[in-house]
């Protein structure tokens, strides 16, 4: 692997960290304070071609690689952690999942307008009763030859209300258990399907996370994504993706801590000099800034193998196990280092710690990573 990054990856991290700098930091405390989705900024990332970064030219996207994603979702998560994990279900699970899986029509449809952010998309795989448990989908795709009648409810949905594209995972032959499972694409207004309430959350509280309900929906045979009974592999191998992103999520949480925590310890003093002049506060910077490396380092092996088309999954569910454990740890310390500054909002870190906590849940709790490791190493 080539640690030194190239021109094009470097010319990425540089606009990602210049878009965060510019237009995600100034409104970020008020909109973590007020539940607000960043909608006029994830516009721009889509402009800016941050919404399907990896998807072909030829479907709108940037033709990057996972590289690239990943640097710019640690530069975009070291400021606003929402509006990185509308970025990241929109480029890793259904831009990705679309153009990996999808039809032509579906792509022409679809995935031409989620890679430029003029539509958002979402990913309903968690219910009520299903979140870990995923093989246990109550969400029912009954068929009726041409359409299939979908009844059911998702819940803690990503851009719940911002999405207009939904995929989503329901049961058609439960007899068949896993394998009797579909992936559907949902289309905001079909008929029957209502959003539900906005989830009033510890963190990433500017990401509209949203129940959803589906009461008779219609939805076209032609909205299948794969064969007939393929929506829980899809899920998982979409998943496996999923968390490269949300790996460099956490990383970028830390990271941004880590950056505030270090220029605060040259600035305030106590005891008559800067406290990054004490060896308390030197032990706790080696300490974040060696695990920020380690997982950065994790991370981007993730994406290396993913671009290299090598298998990345056992990558990819470490990187995550490991980052967002690090996130919870660093950005804990941060505040630590802020005192009683970091436990008010003006100095971001109280947010970041809050948010950190997420990436140990979402995409894989820290239990279900060391499942699909153990997975695996015995197989
Ligand atoms: N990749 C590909 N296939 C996989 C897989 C993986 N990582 N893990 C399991 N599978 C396949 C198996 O090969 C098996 O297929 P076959 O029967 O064809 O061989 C099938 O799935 C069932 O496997 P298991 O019997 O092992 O299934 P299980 O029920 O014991 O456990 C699990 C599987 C790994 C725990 C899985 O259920 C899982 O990953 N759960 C977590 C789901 C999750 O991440 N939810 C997050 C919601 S989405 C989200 O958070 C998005 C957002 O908004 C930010």
């Amino acid at each position: 692997m080539n640690f030194q990054l190239n021109e094009e990856q470097l010319a990425v991290q540089t606009a990602a960290r210049e878009f965060a700098n510019q237009e995600l930091l100034p409104g970020v405390i008020e909109r973590d304070n007020h539940q607000k989705f960043p909608s006029e900024q994830i516009k721009k990332m889509g402009e800016l071609g941050f919404m399907g970064m990896m998807v072909d030219p030829a479907y709108n996207g940037g033709g990057m690689d996972s590289i690239s994603y990943v640097l710019a979702m640690e530069e975009i998560s070291k400021i606003d952690a929402s509006a990185s994990v509308c970025m990241s279900v929109n480029n890793s699970l259904v831009c990705w999942g679309i153009e990996k899986f999808g039809t032509e029509e579906q792509k022409e449809k679809y995935l031409k307008k989620l890679s430029t952010g003029e539509k958002i998309g979402a990913f309903c795989l968690s219910e009520p009763e299903a979140g870990s448990d995923a093989t246990s989908q109550r969400t029912t795709a009954e068929d009726k030859g041409d359409y299939y009648l979908l009844n059911g409810t998702k819940n803690w949905i990503t851009n719940g209300s911002s999405a207009s594209v939904y995929i989503l995972i329901a049961q058609t032959h439960p007899e068949k258990k896993h394998k009797g499972i579909n992936a559907l694409i949902i289309e905001r207004g079909m008929e029957g399907f209502i959003v539900g309430k906005k989830e009033d959350k510890m963190g990433i509280r500017g990401s509209d996370t949203h129940s959803l309900m589906f009461t008779d929906v219609k939805v076209p045979k032609a909205n299948r994504i794969g064969d007939d009974g393929f929506g829980f592999t899809f899920a998982m191998t979409t998943l496996n993706g999923g968390r490269i992103g949300i790996a460099a999520q956490a990383l970028g949480i830390a990271s941004g801590a880590y950056e505030l925590a270090l220029k605060y310890s040259k600035e305030r003093k106590a005891f008559g000099k800067n406290l990054s002049e004490h060896q308390a506060i030197q032990f706790k910077l080696a300490d974040m800034a060696t695990k920020i490396e380690a997982a950065r380092l994790l991370v981007w092996q993730a994406a290396y193998l993913k671009d290299q088309k090598k298998d990345f999954v056992k990558a990819a569910a470490m990187a995550k196990l490991f980052a967002s454990q690090i996130a919870q740890e660093v950005t804990t310390e941060a505040v630590q280092i802020h005192g009683g500054y970091g436990y008010v909002k003006e100095f971001h870190v109280e947010r970041m710690m809050r948010d950190a906590k997420i990436t140990q849940i979402y995409e894989g709790t820290t239990e279900i990573q060391k499942m699909v490791i153990s997975r695996e190493l015995l197989r």
